[in-house]
């Protein structure tokens, strides 16, 4: 008899190790999700995809499944706070989607359009933040920074070239570029890094290929909102 917890009242089998996302996703149920990535262990810095766990809230991402855990993802607290969370997150950067070379191919987008936001729920922040095109081949546009960290971890882990970093803390918290000068340029960055594959949004972009995709063809617009947060370049968990 295998392992089983249940999502929703549906009993969920899982293998030893899996967390609750991953579970779920097997059994073909969808826990929204940003900052997970099926190559680097979950971290659980979004909170997109938080669950009730016998009624405590925990992010499913890092959560282990486990023998007769009682998990609701569908409340209706559950999704208003989704897309709260998605609401702060466009508002905290400089989301231009209509004119993001991204759009279509924006997780965060996808993921907006699939909670069903459609409005900026709150005031806009509207920080100033630099775009750095300092590199001959790659753009730096950090208004667009979720703090997801996948680049962090993608240049450090995979790639060994530690071009990118956090600084500060809260709300001061930001991403740069790991270089005395602070320009990419002077980083061995390469078009051909895991670190330009794993940005969920805009951020990261190679020069002169902006917009090659017309509206509707568009991974967007191609497969389903929901599909694009699951497929996206196998950012699934
Ligand atoms: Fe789980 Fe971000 S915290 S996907």
């Amino acid at each position: 008899m295998s392992a089983t917890f249940t999502l929703d009242g549906e009993a969920i089998e899982f293998e030893p190790g899996q967390t609750l996302i991953e579970a779920a996703r097997v059994k073909g149920r969808f826990i929204p999700f940003l900052c997970a990535h099926p190559e680097f262990p979950a971290h659980g810095s979004c909170r997109v995809c938080t669950v009730l766990v016998n009624g405590r809230p925990m992010a499913s991402c890092t959560t282990k499944a486990a023998e007769g855990l009682v998990v609701e993802s569908t409340t209706a607290e559950l999704k208003s706070d989704r897309q709260a969370l998605v609401q702060m997150l466009f508002v905290e950067g400089n989301h231009f989607c209509p004119g993001c070379e991204k759009s279509g191919g924006c997780t965060l987008q996808s993921l907006g359009t699939e909670l069903g936001v459609t409005s900026a729920g709150f005031a806009h922040e509207s920080p100033r933040r630099p775009v750095d095109a300092s590199h001959p081949d790659i753009l730096l546009d950090f208004n667009r920074c979720i703090l997801c960290e996948l680049c962090v971890r993608a240049s450090a882990d995979v790639d060994h070239k530690d071009v990118f970093a956090l600084s500060g803390r809260g709300l001061s918290k930001h991403l740069i570029v790991n270089a005395e000068s602070g320009r990419l340029a002077d980083t061995g960055m390469s078009t051909t890094d895991k670190a330009m594959t794993v940005c969920p949004v805009g951020v990261i972009l190679k020069k002169r290929h902006g917009f090659h995709a017309p509206i509707g063809e568009r991974p967007h617009d191609v497969e389903s909102p929901r599909q694009h947060v699951e497929h996206v370049k196998g950012r699934a968990p």
